[in-house]
Order: structure tokens, then C-alpha cells, then sequence
């Protein structure tokens, strides 16, 4: 297949190298063109603008930071939109609202351009190995074409509506779990007094109803950061995840509901990027809690 990606970030790299190694003819773009080189040098074929990607491509995938980064790459004169999109399918990754996806849909189609969503759950590890969890939100026979695709990318692909319903539902997806690193602080708070190891006490979380699914995965991680030690590459920043805060609190009001525990949720992760952790790994987030509490 021949698939263009525009976003070459951390998921969108990872992703390109699943597609490659599959033996896809896959073009790249990225606003910051340097982030190609190894993809490039992997077999890619580098794209000077988003338009020319989209030429070169039956497929193309955006998966970029929020809604401007989605205006910027699929509008303007050399935008995904710029040129003759007839046909081509567009796979939207971003984790967004539900609006921003149907306003993008709308625009696609109006350029003779079909779009489905995908916002995934996982991170780089899971994107490279193609086992991302993917929430679709599109028509049946557009879902129907990528699939094959979808499949390819992800463990599991749940097409849970039209365009916006998998944005919905990725953000009810991140929601427990982006409040759970905050309230994880202030169970670790608690608990530090007793001076019990870090690789421990994610040991008796996990093996508790007061663990989630995440500490499978990241506990290793989380026990490094405890112990004040380096968790290795960062896969999700704190930045990247207030963003993630602040699009459901948003997405409430328009619904005409409030979150409380998630608007607290999103003060803590502010202060903790005030105070410069801002790029730093979600980890940091239940350990800067945690240490109000002098060690023993
Ligand atoms: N990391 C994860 O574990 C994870 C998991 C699931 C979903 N997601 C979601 O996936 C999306 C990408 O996440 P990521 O971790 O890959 O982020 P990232 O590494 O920060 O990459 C963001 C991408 O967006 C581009 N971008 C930002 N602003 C732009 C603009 N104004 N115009 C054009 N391009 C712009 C960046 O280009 P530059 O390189 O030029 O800055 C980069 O390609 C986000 O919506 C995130 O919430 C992330």
C-alpha cells in the first residue's frame, strides 16, 4: 500500500517503522523536517510539503499534537487538502474532540476525500509492535477499506460510531487513567512513612483492586522513578497529557457536564509543569505528590 504520514513525532515515527517493516511504500512529512531523517534512512520517502505527501499516497495518516497542528497540516496552500484528494483515504490519529474530527471530516469530503478517526490507546512500544487499541469512528464501507490497515497498527480495532465517536471514546479511555497517576500520588503519600521499597510497593498495588492495568505495563518504570533513579525514554509527557485534561474538561462543558475530579486532576498536572516538569515522563506526576511526605 502506499501510505503517506504527516507527523512524525513519537507515535507517528513508531508508526511509520511498524508500516515499513511490513514492506509498506510509506512517505513521510513532519513540520520539523529533521525528525524524518531515520525514517528516511529506514526506506521512507521524504515529502516536502503535506500536499505533495498526500499525492503520493491511497492512505495517509495524521497523528499530531491537538487541534492547530491538525488546522496547520490539512489546510493552506500546501496543506493534505491543497491538491486533488479524490478518493484518498485519511486516517486521523490525534487525540482530540469529537469536533474537531467531524469539522475535518466534513472538509475532507467537500474535497472529494473520504475520513475515518483512530485515536488509540498505547504508546511507542505497542505502536512499533502494532498493538495499539484502536477506537474508529467513520462510515462502515470507509472503516471497511482501512481495516486491513487498522489491523495492521493495532491489537484490537473497535469502530465505535461515526466520525467523533472514537474521539469520545478515547478521551473516556484516558480520563480514570490520567486521574489515576494524580490520585496514585496521594496513595503513595500516604504510605511513605513506612520506607518500603519502590519496586515493592507497585508489586502490592498491582496485585490490588487498587492497581490498574497500567502498572503492568509502566510499574518498572514507576518503581525506577520512586527511587529516584532514571526511567528511561520518555513515552508520554506531562504537557502532552494536561492537553488531554483540559480537551475532556472542554468536551464536558459542551455536553453540559462538569468533571470535578478530573478539573483537580488537571490543577496538579499545571502545578507539576510549572514547576519545569513539564516534558518530563507522567511518572513524575505521583512522585512529585509523593514527596510532600518526607522519607523515612
Ligand atoms: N505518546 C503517546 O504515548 C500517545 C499515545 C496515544 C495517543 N497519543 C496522541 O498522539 C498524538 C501525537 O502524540 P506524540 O506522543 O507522537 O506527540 P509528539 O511526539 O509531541 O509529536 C507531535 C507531532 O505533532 C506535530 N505538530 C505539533 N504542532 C504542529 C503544528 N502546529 N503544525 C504541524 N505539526 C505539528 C509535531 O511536529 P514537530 O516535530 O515539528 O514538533 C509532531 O510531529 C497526540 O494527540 C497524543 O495525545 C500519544
Amino acid at each position: 500500500m502506499k501510505i503517506g504520514i504527516a507527523g512524525t513525532g513519537r507515535m507517528g515515527a513508531a508508526i511509520a517503522q511498524r508500516l515499513l517493516g511490513l514492506g509498506h511504500e510509506v512517505s513521510v512529512w513532519n513540520r520539523t523536517a529533521e525528525k524524518t531523517k531515520p525514517l528516511t534512512a529506514a526506506g521512507a520517502k521524504p515529502a516536502a510539503t503535506p500536499s505533495q505527501l498526500a499525492a503520493s499516497s491511497e492512505f495517509v495518516i495524521t497523528i499530531l499534537t491537538d487541534a492547530a497542528a491538525i488546522e496547520a497540516t490539512y489546510h493552506g496552500k500546501e496543506g493534505l487538502l491543497a491538491g486533488s484528494v479524490g478518493g484518498k483515504l485519511f486516517i486521523e490519529m490525534s487525540t482530540v474532540r469529537p469536533e474537531t474530527e467531524r469539522k475535518l471530516s466534513a472538509k475532507v469530503r467537500k474535497r472529494g476525500g473520504l475520513m475515518i478517526e483512530c485515536p488509540v490507546g498505547g504508546t511507542i512500544g505497542p505502536a512499533k509492535d502494532g498493538k495499539l487499541f484502536g477506537f474508529v469512528g467513520g462510515d462502515v464501507a470507509d472503516v471497511a477499506r482501512a481495516r486491513p490497515l487498522l489491523e495492521q497498527m493495532c491489537r484490537r480495532v473497535e469502530h465505535v460510531g461515526p466520525v467523533g465517536a472514537g474521539a469520545s471514546m478515547k478521551l473516556a479511555i484516558n480520563l480514570p487513567l490520567l486521574v489515576f497517576w494524580q490520585a496514585f500520588g496521594e496513595a503513595l503519600a500516604l504510605c511513605r512513612p513506612l520506607g518500603l521499597d519502590g519496586a515493592r510497593l507497585i508489586d502490592i498495588f498491582a496485585d490490588t483492586s487498587g492497581g490498574p492495568n497500567v502498572l503492568k505495563n509502566r510499574g518498572p518504570a514507576l518503581a525506577a522513578a520512586i527511587q529516584g533513579k532514571d526511567v528511561g525514554p520518555v513515552t508520554v509527557d506531562i504537557d502532552a497529557m494536561r492537553k488531554d485534561l483540559r480537551t475532556m474538561v472542554e468536551e464536558a462543558g459542551a455536553l453540559g457536564a462538569s468533571l470535578p475530579v478530573t478539573a483537580r486532576a488537571l490543577e496538579c498536572y499545571d502545578q507539576a509543569s510549572g514547576a519545569g516538569l513539564g516534558k518530563g515522563d507522567i511518572t513524575a506526576i505521583p512522585v512529585r505528590w509523593m514527596k510532600q511526605v518526607k522519607s523515612k
